[in-house]
This record gives structure tokens, C-alpha cells and sequence, in this order.
């Protein structure tokens, strides 16, 4: 997928860039600009935008990590006037929000997830607003720049391709969002803010299959064009969230705000990155640290590792990915390995496999590790009959790159925090129904936010339909 990318990237830049990868040069027209101001007006000015600023989102989350089942963890947020229910897949790998839109081509009409899908009317509400290519926020959305081939009146069109070559495309649409606010303990009260977001006309690839369909992707990217930096643009939030994805009861929290508690351990961002990047050092299996091949951790480019919720599993480089595999399998020696769905290696295994496996231990830089389980990297398709969840990136990728990209299967019963102010990522191993607490920064209070479980079909386990791996990081974005 990287070369792809790479020549895309390259090609695109010479028209404009891409999210995050340069400077964009807004005309903001200062409101007061060119009149006098009296005090009140100053005044009441501040008071509103005060009354709005900077509040704890508690966003409700549905499914599960398993590959077997959801294999995606979603969240309900409210669109338009009046507003309507969307669930949209959480994705901290893409910088983009789109729904299905009416008269979409190839869009799910009904989904084996257990939510009812729902097309998003332009027409049907009232602050709903087409942006045209020669408008500043469509150029914001591509990170600055003027948009190739732009004439007056035409839509401010996208297409994302994600790393699983699905693709949606569709035009923007400036309109309401409404989520949830924190305003006591487990209370909320609905707020809104007007966001800029895809309205799908197409979609292909898994994209348009009914089994994990959704309504949309909501993009948790740093990127401008993505909802937390729009909210945050607008003052509604501070760049801060977190999450805690629960593959025990599903579900879990997902919260924007300054958390305070827990509190973790963090690793820096790589700066000038389109996902969110870490620095991986090193990779243990029980009690031996993985001998890999000289030169492999010299470059950033190699140590990089991606964050990304939308990625159901875990990807490693081959020069990671067989000696792990080589230490899990040979803790069983006598294992009959089968392959499922050509992909996915499979064994018979009747025990507890956490008495039978060893813990995979991620350390990243400053000391941050992530412990991965046998019961979370294993995933059972049988009663008795196992799959390995680690996956080689470079037979799975579609150009063969070689990336470490850590989906829900290392994520998953896990706080994991995203401060973009400080550009830091960090986590903490965590019950995700234990709640955690969050200080609201206009009042000082701290309010704690709790697990949501939004309901989803009872878990169809069927050999044959594993999960194709929505690898929803990504790719690139075109106009
Ligand atoms: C993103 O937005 C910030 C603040 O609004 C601005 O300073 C920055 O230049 C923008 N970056 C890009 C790449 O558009
Ligand atoms: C947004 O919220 C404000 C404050 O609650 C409310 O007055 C306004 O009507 C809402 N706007 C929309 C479009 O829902
Ligand atoms: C960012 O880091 C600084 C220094 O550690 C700290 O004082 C500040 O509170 C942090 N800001 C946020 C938003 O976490
Ligand atoms: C998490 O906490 C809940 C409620 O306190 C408890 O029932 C559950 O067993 C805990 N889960 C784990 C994995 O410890």
C-alpha cells in the first residue's frame, strides 16, 4: 500500500497536500474586522463562546474487536435538523467523517452488525449544506492549497481509499453533529457543533457488502479535516481523547476531553505523519526478547509502529512476524496447524491457552510496553479450535509493504489516550466497564464517563466468513 501511496502522494502534491503533511494558508476574516466594537458586543462575543468551550464528549460504542464476529467497534452520532442516528465505525486511522448518503451507488441497505442503516438525506434537513470546490473549507479539508480543476458551483468532492482497497467517494456537506456531553457523573446532555463531512454517492470494496456495513466511518485522524480537529477548531473540545475498547462485554467508552484518571504512561508522536505513529524498540515473547536481524530498528521508518482502531488485528513485518510466530507455535510443539480462509493459522487447542501460550510484550520509547495475552492475540472460531491473530504485513498488504500496524486485537481492554496538544500517545492495561473520570475545562469539575454497549447481533461464529481484515487506516485522499 505504501507505494502506492508514496506515488500518489507525490503526484498529488503538486496540486495540493495531503492532511497534515503541510501548512494551510486560511483567509479568516476577523468578525470585528473593519467596524467598531463596543465592549458589549466584545463581551457577549466571549460569554458564547465561553458557555461552549472545551466539554467532555462521551461517545457511545457498540461491537467488538473478535474476527469472528463485529470485528469493528462502532459508535451512534446524531446528523442534521432534525437530527437522525448514524453508527459509524470508530477509526483512529482515517481523518475523514462519511455517511451513506440517498441515492447512494452500492450502499449497504441492511447490515448483519444488528443496526438499522440509515441514508443521510441532504435534502431532509434543514441545516444540511453542499460546500463548492472554491470555498475555504474545501480546500481545508485537503490540508490547504487551491483544488485542481476547480469551477464555480461544482462540489467539493473526496474519495478515500482504505488500506483494504474499499473505497468511498462522495461530496462534502457542511451540517449539524450532535454527541453527547458529560455533565455529571454517567449524565449527559445532547450538544451540538457544525462539521464538515462526506456524503457518500459510492462506495466499493468491503465497503458495500452488507456483513460489517455500517452507516459510515467516523475518522479520529490528527488531521484538520477530522472531527476532533474540527471540533477543537471551533473550541467545542480540547484535542484530547481516549478510549477503552471492550472485547469482553463489547462495547466500551470513548471519550474527548482531559482525562485525569487513570492515568498512563506516554510515548511521543512521530511529528509529520498522516496516522498515528510510535516508536517500537523491541518485541518480547514470554521471557525472551526477540533476536531480530541487525539494521532492522535503524531507521524511524522501520520502527514505526501505527495506532489504528479501525484495523481489526495486528501487523507485523516478516522479519518480526516469523520469529514471534516460531516462538508462540513452538510453545506447543505438538500443534496440527491448519490454515482457515487462507489466511488465518488454526489449531486445536483444548486448554486454557494462557496457561498454554506466552504474553507478547511491545516496548516503545520512554519505556511504554503493551502486554498482549494469548486469549487476546488467539481467537476462537471453535470450541476447541484456535487462530493466531498476528498477522505478516507484507503478504497482507496490497503492495507488500512492511508495516507494523496494532489494531483492536492489541488494543482491545486497554485505556488508550490520544493528547494531541502534546502530541503524546500513552495506555494502561483496564476493565473498560470501570469508567474514567474527566475534568471539564471551562468549570473545573470532574465527571466520570462510563461504558456504553450498544446493541449488536449475537455473535455468528461460522467458519468460511471470518472477517475479510477491514483495514480501515487511510490510504490517501483524492479529490
Ligand atoms: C490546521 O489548522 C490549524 C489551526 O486551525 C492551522 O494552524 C494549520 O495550519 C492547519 N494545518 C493544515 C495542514 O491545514
Ligand atoms: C445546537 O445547540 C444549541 C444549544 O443547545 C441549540 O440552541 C440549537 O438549537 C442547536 N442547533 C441545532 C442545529 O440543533
Ligand atoms: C502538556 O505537557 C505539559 C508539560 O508536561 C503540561 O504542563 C501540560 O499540562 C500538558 N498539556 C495537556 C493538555 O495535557
Ligand atoms: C471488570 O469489572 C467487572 C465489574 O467490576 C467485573 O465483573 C469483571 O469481571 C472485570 N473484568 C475483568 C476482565 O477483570
Amino acid at each position: 500500500m505504501v507505494l502506492r501511496q508514496e506515488l500518489l502522494v507525490g503526484f498529488f502534491l503538486l496540486s495540493f497536500c495531503l492532511p497534515g503533511s503541510c501548512n494551510l494558508v486560511l483567509d479568516v476574516q476577523h468578525k470585528f474586522k473593519g467596524r467598531e466594537k463596543t465592549p458589549n458586543e466584545l463581551r457577549s462575543h466571549d460569554v458564547r463562546r465561553h458557555g461552549r468551550l472545551l466539554s467532555i464528549v462521551d461517545l457511545e460504542l457498540g461491537g467488538n474487536g473478535h474476527p469472528a464476529e463485529t470485528g469493528l467497534f462502532f459508535a451512534r452520532i446524531g446528523l442534521g435538523t432534525p437530527p437522525n442516528d448514524y453508527y459509524v465505525q470508530v477509526d483512529t486511522g482515517s481523518d475523514v467523517l462519511w455517511v451513506n448518503c440517498m441515492g447512494c451507488s452500492n450502499c449497504p441497505e441492511k447490515s448483519d452488525i444488528g443496526v438499522e442503516l440509515r441514508l443521510f438525506d441532504p435534502k431532509g434537513s434543514s441545516t444540511a449544506k453542499f460546500i463548492t470546490c472554491d470555498q475555504s473549507s474545501c480546500s481545508a479539508m485537503y490540508g490547504g492549497g487551491t483544488i485542481r480543476d476547480c469551477k464555480p458551483d461544482m462540489l467539493c468532492k473526496y474519495t478515500i481509499i482504505y488500506g483494504d482497497g474499499s473505497a468511498t467517494s462522495g461530496d462534502f456537506v457542511k451540517d449539524y453533529i450532535h454527541l453527547q456531553q458529560a455533565v455529571g457523573n454517567h449524565q449527559t446532555t445532547v450538544t451540538n457543533g457544525s462539521i464538515e463531512f462526506g456524503c457518500a454517492a459510492k462506495q466499493s470494496g468491503e465497503l458495500g457488502t452488507s456483513s460489517e456495513a455500517l452507516d459510515g466511518i467516523i475518522g479520529f485522524g490528527q488531521a484538520n479535516s477530522s472531527i476532533i480537529s474540527q471540533l477543537a477548531a471551533s473550541g467545542k473540545v480540547k484535542k484530547i481523547f481516549a478510549h477503552c475498547l471492550d472485547s469482553v462485554s463489547g462495547g466500551g467508552i470513548f471519550a474527548i476531553g482531559d482525562v485525569v484518571e487513570p492515568t498512563v504512561k506516554t510515548t511521543p508522536v512521530i511529528p509529520h505523519q498522516v496516522h498515528y505513529n510510535v516508536v517500537l524498540n523491541g518485541v518480547k515473547v514470554g521471557e525472551t526478547t526477540l533476536d531480530l536481524p541487525v539494521g532492522l530498528f535503524e531507521t524511524e521508518y522501520r520502527r514505526e509502529a501505527i495506532i489504528d482502531s479501525g484495523t481489526t488485528l495486528a501487523y507485523l513485518p516478516g522479519h518480526i512476524y516469523h520469529p514471534l510466530m516460531q516462538k508462540i507455535l513452538g510453545a506447543q510443539p505438538g500443534l496440527k496447524l491448519h490454515t482457515v480462509d487462507h489466511q488465518f493459522t488454526c489449531f486445536k487447542y483444548d486448554e486454557n491457552v494462557d496457561d498454554g501460550f506466552p504474553l507478547v510484550t511491545l516496548l516503545f520509547v520512554e519505556s511504554l510496553i503493551l502486554i498482549v495475552y494469548p486469549h487476546e492475540y488467539l481467537f476462537q472460531i471453535r470450541d476447541d479450535m484456535w487462530c493466531v491473530g498476528w498477522q505478516n504485513s507484507g503478504t497482507q498488504s496490497r503492495d507488500g509493504r512492511e508495516v507494523t500496524l496494532l489494531g483492536d486485537l492489541v488494543l482491545q481492554n486497554k485505556f488508550i489516550y490520544y493528547n494531541l496538544e502534546n502530541q503524546t500517545i500513552g495506555w494502561i492495561e483496564y476493565n473498560c466497564t470501570s469508567g474514567i473520570k474527566l475534568r471539564e475545562e471551562k468549570s473545573g469539575k470532574i465527571y466520570t464517563v462510563g461504558a456504553h454497549r450498544l446493541s449488536s447481533a449475537a455473535s455468528i461464529i461460522e467458519i468460511g466468513r471470518l472477517l475479510p481484515l477491514l483495514l480501515a487506516f487511510t490510504l490517501f485522499f483524492i479529490q
